[in-house]
């Protein structure tokens, strides 16, 4: 079923589950916020490069990208097995007690460059603030730091082992403790529903997942997002390795962790129309990064279809994304309706959005407000 334009529903809330959890900070206005962390056991088959740079070159190590971030992408020679224990932090926002709250987290997952902190508007108020807004209307929302990034306090090897594989094995972990309050889950609840809810490479990575489990998620919202990704745009971000960027912030990280240096490319790639100024430019100051294993299957190795996948599915990518959509509106909305019929051919509903005036950064724009309203009204008839 294709919807492109969903009717508002009226916000009909579920039983309330409203339970005492300690508190501590307060990200987002209208819910409670607080630091959680999972210890989560994963195995994964990871890609096997088969010309891998030398992880002490940086000029290698960037040549290495740019050539995933072309046509061909880079030579590979097969998988090999990578496991370990990780460390997972995350923000964990759960509806104030004025408000009745739904059986259902929404697990906040960031893109490239970013952290878990993207959505809570970087200090810029709540009408970024995706944790407000999901709160106000009853969901729990947990965003949290992939490996590798954020405050997680591990640093694995960025090539061999911090790729899209083991991430989609890692949230497979997450979701099986967040559904079940096992032992290790940080939240000290079960949740009979997940929402899975990505941004940029956090969206790329749900067609694995939902092809590989696809009762882990009980619907998907994917921002930033398509099937038809620009590449060229996504190679052009002057990448450099963090260390030699942000030598504080990345002290001790290997080469293979890159991140921006150009404010203005920055700003280029990652906003278009209609956003404050200064939002760019603060978040800049502190960028988080990506690594080489992460950037070199951008190219092909993560589109995959997810057949099979038999839950709802939302997209929302601004129509000046230049990294996945295309103005004018009626270009971005093709892509994004072949991309629920091509990506999510066995999806029980789809819908999608595309705000205009809007680039990459769907959720630090001045549309972020409507965008929310939209994805959020699509949820409505499910949750
Ligand atoms: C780094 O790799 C480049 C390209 O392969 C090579 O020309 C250069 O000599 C290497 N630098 C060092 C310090 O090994
Ligand atoms: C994770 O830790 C447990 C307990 O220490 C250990 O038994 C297990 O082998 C570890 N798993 C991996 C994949 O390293
Ligand atoms: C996470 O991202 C925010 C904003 O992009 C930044 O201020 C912060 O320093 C980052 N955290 C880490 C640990 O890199
Ligand atoms: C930064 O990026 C802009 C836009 O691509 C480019 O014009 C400029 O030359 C770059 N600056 C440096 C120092 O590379
Ligand atoms: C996904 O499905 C579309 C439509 O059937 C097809 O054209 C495309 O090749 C498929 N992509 C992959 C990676 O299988």
């Amino acid at each position: 079923m294709l919807t492109s334009h969903l009717v508002p529903a009226a916000f009909l809330l579920g039983a309330s589950l409203s339970t005492a959890l300690p508190t501590s900070g307060s990200e987002s206005a209208a819910g409670q916020c607080s630091p959680v962390s999972f210890k989560l056991s994963a195995t994964a088959q990871n890609t096997i490069f088969a010309s891998p740079p030398d992880p002490s070159n940086e000029t290698q190590i960037l040549n290495f990208i740019t050539q995933g971030l072309s046509a061909g992408g880079v030579p590979t020679a097969g998988t090999q097995t990578v496991s370990g224990n990780f460390t997972i932090d995350a923000i964990y926002c759960k509806p104030s007690p004025g408000v009745v709250g739904r059986d259902a987290v929404q697990i906040l997952v960031h893109g490239i460059l970013y952290n878990k902190t993207m959505w809570s508007g970087l200090g810029f108020g709540d009408q970024y603030n995706w944790h407000a807004f999901a709160n106000d209307r009853g969901y729990h929302t947990l965003a949290i730091d992939r490996l590798g990034h954020g405050t997680n306090p591990q640093i694995p090897d960025p090539l061999n082992v911090v790729q899209g594989w083991l991430h989609v094995e890692i949230i497979h972990k997450l979701i099986q403790a967040v559904r079940t309050n096992a032992a290790n889950n940080a939240l000290d609840r079960a949740f009979g529903k997940v929402i899975y809810t990505g941004h940029s490479y956090g969206s790329q990575i749900a067609p694995w997942l939902a092809r590989n489990y696809p009762s882990d998620a009980d619907a998907l919202v994917l921002t930033g997002y398509s099937n038809s990704p620009n590449i060229a745009t996504i190679a052009s971000l002057q990448y450099r390795p963090a260390a030699r960027v942000k030598p504080q912030r990345f002290a001790g990280y290997p080469l293979g962790y890159v991140t921006q240096s150009n404010a203005t490319q920055h700003t280029l790639s990652f906003y278009t129309g209609a956003y404050d100024p200064a939002i760019p430019v603060a978040d800049l100051r502190f960028p988080d990064t990506v690594t080489d294993g992460e950037a070199s299957a951008l190219s092909g190795q993560l589109l995959f279809n997810a057949t099979g996948y038999a839950k709802p599915v939302f997209i929302a990518t601004g129509v000046s994304d230049v990294f996945f959509c295309s103005p004018p509106l009626a270009t971005c909305n093709a892509i994004l309706a072949a991309t629920g019929r091509d990506v999510f051919p066995t999806a029980s509903s789809f819908g999608y959005f595309a705000p205009e005036q809007t680039g990459h950064d769907l959720s630090l724009h001045y549309s972020a407000p409507l965008s929310l309203c939209k994805i959020h009204e699509f949820l409505e008839g499910f949750f």
